[in-house]
């Protein structure tokens, strides 16, 4: 089995999922609203994207493993081989009527992601990354941007979650508004890793974030020539996240050493 098999089972995965979310996209009543935790929703959408994503790979794949954010770990708990995903990236945005959400479908090998797809499904934007294969939006070669620090755009999310955090947050968010032309938050993770991949975004900061929300968009970054590290500048996957070419990059994790750490 080739990467760029793998890869398109990503694919096709992640726009299975995103059929489901733009079918049942504004049809979300008060009631399909569910809490997970305090300022936490999940819906039947995000329920059945997964169901169908994991039934498509794990009949694809019955040896491999399976991680949703939404039922946790099935399949072969074993294997080498461990799918990564997030059925709905954007709950919120996704409940509301805000066309900002995506699905995001990641491939890891011993702890090493081969492979990775970001569908945005009402920008019918499809983005996928092989390792050392490159990485592609609709076709097309993706490479992270170059522009200097007071062009750049900056994507981030706030630590909803974590009131305990905001105020160490707001200071990072501060110099970052200081420092860069403009600082975004879009409400989706997957679509901040992407588009930074893409160089719409010049980079990307979070804090707390899930493995579902950031495997693939790691790959997609890397694989588009861009750096993707925690907030010491390692290279793992452990929710804290820094995105970019190597120069933002650089002054970002400047940015969240002095400030978030
Ligand atoms: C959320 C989004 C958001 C980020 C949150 C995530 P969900 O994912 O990626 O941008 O700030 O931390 O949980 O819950 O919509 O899948
Ligand atoms: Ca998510
Ligand atoms: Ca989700």
């Amino acid at each position: 089995m080739y990467i760029r098999d793998f890869v398109q089972v990503a694919k096709e995965a992640a726009v299975l999922g995103g059929y489901i979310l733009k079918e049942n996209f504004g049809k979300i009543k008060r009631e399909d609203i569910e809490y997970k935790s305090k300022k936490d929703f999940v819906t039947y959408v995000d329920k059945l994207s997964e169901e169908r994503i994991k039934n498509f790979i794990l009949s694809t794949f019955p040896e491999h493993s399976f991680l949703g954010e939404e039922k946790g770990v099935s399949g072969k708990d074993s294997s080498e081989y461990q799918w990564i995903v997030d059925p709905l990236d954007g709950t919120k945005n996704y409940i509301n009527g805000f066309e900002i959400f995506a699905v995001s479908v990641a491939l890891e090998k011993e702890g090493e992601i081969i492979a990775g797809a970001i569908y945005i499904p009402m920008l019918d934007k499809l983005y996928w990354a092989g390792k050392e294969e490159g990485a592609y939006v609709n076709g097309k070669l993706m490479r992270v941007s170059d522009r200097p620090k007071d062009m750049a755009i900056i994507a981030t999310g706030f630590p909803f979650r974590y009131e305990e955090e905001i105020d160490r947050y707001l200071k990072a968010f501060r110099e970052a508004m200081i420092t860069f032309s403009a600082v975004r938050r879009p409400g989706a993770a997957a679509v901040d890793l992407a588009m930074t991949a893409e160089g719409v975004f010049d980079g990307f900061f979070e804090m707390k974030l899930s493995k579902w929300d950031i495997a693939a968009g790691s790959l997609l970054v890397e694989e588009a020539g861009g750096i993707f590290s925690n907030f010491h500048g390692k290279r793992i996957l452990d929710g804290n996240v820094v995105a970019g070419g190597k120069n933002i990059h650089k002054i970002l994790i400047d940015i969240v050493q002095r400030k978030l750490i």
